[in-house]
């Protein structure tokens, strides 16, 4: 971290143990105006984050922090194309990728945006073909259903965009996710499908990822076994960077979606890795999806610090993890659409902040990034929220919800927003023992039960949350909400000073597993393995006979 950074962080240290003892309850009290002083808006998307234990001077230090951090300096790097990705020598552009036609971003002295936009064009022809059923299989069938094969960055953002988007569909094909190397997965998936109106898109960056390769090759089975080898090109496309390995898998080159080494899997919705959601909501709404985000950047490019919301999100979650040390970070979308956000997220930032050593690698000596984790509410009320009420961890909580749900359904949107806000309420304010008690002998209970009931019946509150709240789920809003995230991860890596846009942690775990591959499967020796590995497989062995 640079030294000004630190020395910033130390004087938030020394604030926070002066702001210990205030309740929330206090700080809304004394400040009738905390919601407009803590809430930030971009468009129809508005960010309260007052029932953060904030006060104005916190949000000062904080914007120190930034500058300090020199936060504006990596941003701007970023934006225009400087190989910020240090140990894989690589510019981080997804924001080129829903850059205006009219933009011009350069790596290594070219400009990167007429391929961008040549490829976005081909992935829209493509789309609004497949939907229109202008390209058909090999026996002139319509396509019903898209098969995505892809794993992680090529899988979670799609997959998550597609479900959140499903009311934009419009008769467009059914797509599916083929993610996991268990093969219970492909063959769950193909069991309810007809291979005359089946497309397979083999989504992977590097095409050599062992789950996707592996699913791959089991799909193109599938179909030269109903339909013969000659169907395998009308059936089968590829989103990839490369070109060489796709060639080799025998994919026609019409048919190949390219993008680029500065497009990093997590961050590759926008490229051609979002070709099934374009084919699943249509070109414009996938335009529009891009427009979203593209106006998320203009924001986080442009506004002041202390009005920008991926800046103060950000601040906010560094405040809570090296602060206050709190070690998870929720994401609860009340919007069962976004059942998927939180998986996204957690890979987005996760495997971004998910380090241990600076951009100059040299071992950190705090925290990075948190444990993302999430489910949709108001099915988390009803599961986890009892330890995030009550328990002894503090876990900050981001609510999501919409304004307007994208079909009338009685009042269910009324009820589900009502529980959103109470959920942040009891958070941010609790129950006091007093108003226990109080409550308690208003029902004519005796006082010795009173006594008994009243310390498992108290909300200590005090308990951070965001809302973000939106009008409704289309294609914009989930551009700018990904787009959110996006730079609120980027702002928290830059004040860690580390490189949020590698993952070598993923590494040993793949380069063991081909080690094992062989003794698994082929029967190869153990000799040399650990005792707990070979115990294992020699138990394998056994069970498997
Ligand atoms: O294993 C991690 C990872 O490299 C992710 O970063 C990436 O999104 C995923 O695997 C899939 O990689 P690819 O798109 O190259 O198949």
């Amino acid at each position: 971290m640079k030294p000004a950074a630190r020395t910033a962080l130390e004087a938030l240290k020394v604030h926070e143990s002066r702001l210990a003892a205030r309740h929330l309850r206090e700080l809304f009290q004394e400040d009738p105006g905390r919601f407009e002083r803590f809430s930030a808006s971009l468009g129809d998307l508005t960010l309260d984050y007052s029932k953060n234990r904030i006060t104005a001077e916190t949000f000062d230090l904080l914007i120190a922090l930034a500058q300090a951090a020199e936060v504006e300096a990596l941003r701007h790097a970023m934006f225009t194309g400087e190989a910020i990705n240090l140990t894989e020598k690589r510019a981080v552009l997804h924001t080129a990728l829903r850059a205006p036609e009219s933009a011009s971003v350069e790596v290594n002295g070219v400009d990167v945006m007429l391929g961008v936009h040549d490829v976005l064009e081909r992935v829209g022809e493509f789309a609004e073909g497949v939907r229109s059923g202008k390209i058909t299989g090999a026996n002139g069938k319509a396509f019903t259903d898209v098969v995505n094969i892809g794993i992680g960055g090529s899988d979670l953002g799609p997959a998550m965009a597609v479900a959140a988007l499903t009311p934009f569909r419009d008769g467009g094909p059914r797509v599916h996710f083929v993610s996991n190397v268990d093969g219970a997965h492909i063959h769950d998936t193909l069991a309810e499908l007809d291979p005359e109106r089946t497309l397979f898109l083999i989504a992977s960056k590097t095409f050599t990822t062992l789950e996707t390769m592996t699913n791959a090759a089991s799909a193109r089975e599938w179909i030269v076994e109903r339909l013969g080898e000659e169907a395998v090109s009308a059936h089968f496309a590829a989103l990839s960077t490369n070109l060489k390995k796709v060639g080799e898998f025998g994919i026609d080159e019409e048919r190949v979606f390219g993008f680029w080494d500065w497009v990093g899997g997590r961050y590759s919705v926008w490229s051609a890795i979002g070709l099934p959601l374009a084919i699943s909501i249509g070109f414009k709404n996938f335009k529009r999806f891009l427009a979203g985000a593209r106006q998320m950047d203009e924001h986080f490019r442009t506004a002041p610090l202390a009005e920008n919301l991926p800046v103060i999100m950000g601040l906010i979650g560094i405040y809570h993890r090296n602060v206050c040390a709190y070690p998870t970070q929720a994401v609860i979308p009340y919007d069962q659409r976004l059942s998927r956000f939180a998986a996204h997220l957690q890979q987005l930032d996760m495997e971004s902040n998910g380090k241990r050593v600076t951009r100059g690698g040299k071992a950190v000596d705090y925290q990075t990034g948190p444990v993302v984790w999430g489910e949709p509410g108001t099915n988390g009320q009803h599961a986890f929220f009892q330890l995030i009420h009550q328990g002894t961890e503090v876990v900050p909580v981001d609510f999501l919800i919409a304004a307007e749900p994208n079909e009338a359904m009685g009042d269910h949107h009324a009820k589900l927003l009502a529980n959103c806000l109470a959920q942040a309420q009891a958070l941010a304010f609790g129950r006091t023992e007093d108003e226990v008690r109080a409550e308690l002998s208003s029902q004519k209970m005796a006082p010795a039960e009173i006594d008994r009931l009243s310390p498992h019946k108290v909300f200590p509150g005090n308990r951070p949350s965001n809302t973000l709240i939106y009008k409704r789920l289309d294609p914009h809003t989930l551009g700018m909400l990904i787009a959110l995230y996006e730079h609120r991860v980027f702002v928290m890596g830059a004040i860690w000073d580390i490189n949020s846009f590698d993952q070598w942690g993923v590494e040993l775990g793949k380069a063991l597993a081909s080690n094992l591959l062989p003794v698994i499967r082929d029967g190869a020796t153990t000799d040399g393995l650990d005792s707990s590995t070979a115990g294992l497989v020699e138990r394998y062995r056994a069970l498997s006979r």
